[in-house]
């Protein structure tokens, strides 16, 4: 059974894989290191399109990483986000002099790369015989597997158990491709999947994994004080991180004294919070130390949260 499932899924890379990605067309482990760590958080067009060669235009070597300083790593990583990955990959050059290890276990001990890095760069370079483990191919094991847990020992071993060591190269590759071009997470397109003969999750491919219980996001509700005199509004800049650097109003929890007139409510989305508040104006030449006062026109020429912005509706 097992044979026929790998033979049909050669069969469909054969015909389907994308074979032409660069990174599938070369044994160079840097090359395929790179694409592997610029792919992490980022589609295989954005990559290819804006990145990768760039890239390996200002460092054809990992020798070339190893000798350069952070900051012009970090400025070819410019725009591709999540910068740990680049601190990371100069740090590992710095670490193996340039030379990257020639198997999984070795790899795995510089910074940024995970099992399933290592495994998908010696895999690719070496022919290791190690199957990877990506959010694609985790959804194609919860389906094939029916297993609802997102349990994370559980999917290693279903990976090791569906894996075909014959052919490392090709059976990663096109373990990435059916994940991102059939078994996709909404609408997964059985009839034409290799897998269909032995997938246990076919019936209902949405069960596996088991959806995500939505957490319910808390209120925050809050009191806003525009601080009023002639023609000036108080403000402050944001101290804390959330936000950091941001001019606002003043925000309470509670009001000691019922400071001013209830001028309307105002609501902002946040990803972990909702925020809720009343918005008071109160006329005064006195405000708390760390408020400065500014004109209209002022304030425009300052960076202001959403909140901020729909406060500032209110009052004109
Ligand atoms: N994402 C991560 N590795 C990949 C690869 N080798 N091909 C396509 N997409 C990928």
């Amino acid at each position: 059974m097992l044979n026929t499932i790998h033979n049909s899924l050669q069969r469909w890379y054969e015909v389907n894989g994308r074979h032409n990605l660069p990174w599938r067309t070369t044994n160079n482990p840097y090359k395929i290191y790179l694409s592997e760590i610029m792919l992490q958080q980022t589609q295989v067009k954005t990559v290819l399109e804006r990145f990768y060669f760039p890239f390996l235009e200002r460092f054809p070597t990992f020798l070339d990483v190893a000798h350069s300083d952070l900051d012009d790593v970090l400025k070819m990583w410019e725009g591709l986000g999540y910068y740990t990955r680049a601190k990371n990959l100069h740090a590992a050059a710095k670490q193996c002099q340039g030379i990257l290890p020639t198997n999984a276990s070795e790899l795995l001990e510089l910074p940024g790369i995970g099992r399933s890095t290592a495994h998908a760069i010696s895999a690719f370079a070496y022919q290791e015989a190690l199957p990877i483990l990506d959010a694609n191919v985790k959804r194609i094991l919860h389906r094939y597997f029916a297993i609802e847990a997102r349990d994370e020992k559980q999917l290693w071993k279903a990976a090791y158990e569906l894996f075909d060591v014959r052919y490392p190269f090709e059976y990663n590759q096109a373990m990435m491709d059916i994940g991102s071009l059939v078994c996709l997470a909404k609408n997964p397109l059985c009839e034409v999947c290799p897998f269909e003969q032995g997938c246990k999750g076919k019936v209902s491919p949405l069960l596996y994994p088991q959806p995500k219980v939505k957490k319910i996001k808390p209120t925050r509700k809050r009191i806003i004080v525009v601080y009023k005199h002639n023609d000036k509004f108080a403000l402050y800049q944001r101290k804390e991180r959330f936000l950091h650097g941001l001019w606002g109003f003043m925000q309470y929890e509670e009001l000691e004294n019922n400071e001013g007139k209830l001028l309307g409510h105002i609501t902002q989305q946040y990803s972990h919070f909702t925020l809720q508040a009343e918005i008071y104006v109160f006329d005064t030449d006195y405000v708390n130390e760390g408020c400065e006062w500014f004109t209209r026109s002022e304030i425009d020429l300052l960076s202001l949260s959403r909140a901020d912005h729909k406060v500032l509706k209110l009052i004109y």
